[in-house]
């Protein structure tokens, strides 16, 4: 029953759909009024019956002046280059303790247990929600997950890796509009979270970074670190901004793990 009104529904669409483009003006009308109404009611009702998606309005509405990324995107094993090289760079070393700063529904954070067997991993998110789901999915004692994300940091390090995978970024900049990123996630919010990270990670730790609008080397801390070369290294080829919030002209290469002196 559900399944054939599922099915007529899609069909509906696609011949609703198919009036945008029409010749004839009661189907182009069809078409607009259908769009809108659909915009309209929508939003409220994502809103009341999805926790996730109230979450990130919430969030982008409420906390706007915290977050970076707004999307809680994630996938196991997302980055299998940079965790194989961090996990060949620590070797043998014991009592570790790994940040996954905006670990999202902790996907990372499970992914990293697989690469660091015997380490403390703290995953945050500023997203509640995202943090309930990762929670809810652990029996870990050495994996603890929060949104508190100050006092988490500051009650579990210094670390010996940081992780900022897809989070030191705004969806928006990458829109082939956008030229100027400062009225969207400027890099004065980026240059701040990387000086505050990097309070927390030990001399001689890692900190590992990807997907973001920046580059790392045109941060306040970057001389304090040297970029790891290797194949875990990329050329860009998405759209990415300068210290002035300009956007670059040419793809550059992008250094994905940095060491600290
Ligand atoms: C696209 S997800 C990335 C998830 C995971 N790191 C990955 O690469 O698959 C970005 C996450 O960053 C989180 N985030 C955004 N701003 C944050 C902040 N200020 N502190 C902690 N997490 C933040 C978001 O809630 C979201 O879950």
């Amino acid at each position: 029953m559900l399944a054939s009104l599922h099915t007529y529904l899609s069909l509906l669409k696609t011949k609703i759909t198919s009036f945008k483009t029409s010749k004839n003006i009661l189907h182009k009308s069809l078409y607009y009024s259908t769009f809108i109404l659909w915009k309209v009611t929508s939003i409220p009702y994502r809103f009341l019956f999805s926790a996730e998606y109230r979450s990130l309005i919430l969030l982008k509405y409420f906390k706007g002046e915290y977050v970076h990324q707004i999307s809680n995107y994630t996938t196991y094993n997302r980055y299998p280059d940079i965790f194989y090289k961090t996990k060949e760079l620590i070797g043998n070393k014991k009592n570790i303790k790994i940040l996954s700063f905006g670990c999202s529904t902790g996907e990372e954070v499970y992914t990293l247990r697989q690469y660091f067997p015997n380490a403390l991993i703290i995953g945050v998110d500023i997203n509640k929600h995202n943090i309930q789901k990762a929670i809810s999915k652990n029996n870990d004692p050495k994996i603890i997950f929060s949104y508190k994300i100050d006092e988490t940091i500051q009650n579990n390090g210094p670390f010996d890796i940081i992780f900022a995978l897809a989070v030191l970024q705004r969806t928006q900049n990458r829109h082939a509009s956008t030229y100027d990123s400062s009225h969207i996630y400027p890099f004065n919010k980026f240059n701040t979270q990387i000086t505050q990270l990097n309070f927390y990670l030990k001399s001689n730790g890692i900190f590992a970074i990807d997907f973001a609008d920046y580059l790392f080397e045109d941060t306040d801390v970057a001389s304090q670190y040297h970029a790891l070369k290797g194949s875990h290294n990329v050329i860009s080829d998405r759209l990415m901004f300068k210290a002035n919030n300009q956007r670059m002209k040419n793809n550059v290469l992008l250094h994905r793990i940095f060491l600290k002196k």
